[in-house]
């Protein structure tokens, strides 16, 4: 079997990511320093796949500690990149923990995978990098606008940074941007473990409902759209997963057209914020306690995904739809309410 290395492999999507592997016979391996993570939920993962899944508790951002993995594997086929630090509002508050985390990991990683010759490289990228765009759907050729926060910065400079690296030579990648990852696995054994205050929308609305939050707002309903709310591509964790199995199967088949290709990941259909909200109440039968309140700076006004080209070069097509992201979400909620593992067990995420 061909193994493959998941950095950041007990977060949101790279967790979602490894069952997908291994259910599509791959053999994988994980490094995650659990500083924004919980090495418990890959016992989830092994719930679903039956196999024991190998996490390196290292910081990328220690080259000889990473180093010291690839001198352990040298028989890793392909790399997924996920580890990073993913919170707009934190990057902004703390913008050189953000370039020194995101960038220093990602460089490190790019050097073991040089020096052993790891021909196949997918990085975890988002449609943060077209910041507002002058039209929607936006395709991958798109230009990228100014990011409007040192988290969008890392992902564009991340870019550039692996593509400059697999430019000339044989390794190669391919960037995948994400549009809103929701949801979780219908198994509901593994999902998103929230980290204090949710700040992104389907955590806060889940938490809402189950009264771990006790209200939740409406980032502004002045928006030049059909409510006056947002409009977003959601698109199920399961979903971006399996892309994931397909762009390293693109590459190991040499598939690849360039030595850097780059792909939209949503579903191709934008959902307003009221629309969400609407979702959920239908598919969990509760009303939602929710305000409308004062746009949230930064907010880009309407995006969604042009989805062509991975639909038609990695054969991609998005599964789940909008009420299942909701009611995949709602399920996970219920299950974690109460699991002293994520909230003040011997496994809590230090928040
Ligand atoms: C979606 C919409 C909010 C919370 C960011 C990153 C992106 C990715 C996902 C990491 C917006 C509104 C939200 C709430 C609300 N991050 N909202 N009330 O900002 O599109 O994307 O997170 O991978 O890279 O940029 O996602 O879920 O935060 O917001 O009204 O309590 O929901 O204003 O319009 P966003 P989001």
């Amino acid at each position: 079997m061909k193994k493959i290395l998941v950095t950041g492999g007990c977060g949101y999507i790279g967790v979602h990511t490894i069952v997908d592997l291994i259910q599509n016979g791959y053999d994988v391996i994980s490094i995650d320093n659990n500083s924004r993570s919980n090495a418990f939920i890959l016992e989830g993962a092994e719930k679903i796949t039956g196999k024991k899944i190998k996490n390196y508790r290292i910081d990328l951002c220690n080259f000889d500690d990473t180093r010291a993995v690839f001198e352990e594997n040298k028989d890793i086929k392909g790399i997924i990149h996920f580890a990073a630090y993913k919170a707009v509002g934190e990057s902004v508050e703390n913008p050189l923990m953000y370039f020194d985390n995101n960038m220093t990991s990602l460089v490190n990683i790019l050097k073991c995978m040089q020096e052993f010759n790891i021909s196949n490289f997918v990085f975890s990228s988002s449609c943060t990098v077209y910041g507002n765009p002058d039209s929607i759907p936006v395709t991958e050729s798109f230009p990228l606008r100014p990011a409007e926060s040192p988290y969008g910065h890392t992902k564009q400079m991340g870019e550039i940074v692996v593509s400059e690296t697999v430019k000339n030579g044989n390794n190669k990648a391919i960037l995948l941007r994400y549009f809103n990852p929701v949801g979780a696995h219908p198994s509901t054994n593994i999902g998103e473990i929230p980290l204090g205050k949710p700040a992104n929308l389907v955590p806060a609305i889940t938490q809402t409902a189950i009264g771990k939050i006790p209200v939740m707002h409406v980032y502004g309903t002045d928006y030049p759209t059909r409510d006056g709310s947002c409009v977003r591509d959601y698109i199920h964790v399961c979903d971006i997963a399996h892309a994931h199995t397909l762009a390293l199967h693109y590459l190991i088949e040499n598939k690849n057209k360039t030595n850097c290709d780059v792909f939209n990941l949503g579903t191709g259909n934008g959902y307003t914020v009221l629309e969400v909200i609407a979702a959920f109440e239908k598919v969990s039968g509760v009303k939602l306690n929710y305000t409308l309140g004062p746009r949230r700076n930064g907010d880009v006004i309407a995006i969604y995904a042009n989805n062509d080209k991975a639909k038609n070069e990695l054969n991609w097509t998005p599964q789940y739809d909008i009420d299942q992201m909701m009611a995949t979400a709602w399920k996970w909620e219920q299950k974690i309410k109460n699991d002293e593992n994520f909230f003040g067990g011997k496994n809590a995420v230090l928040n």
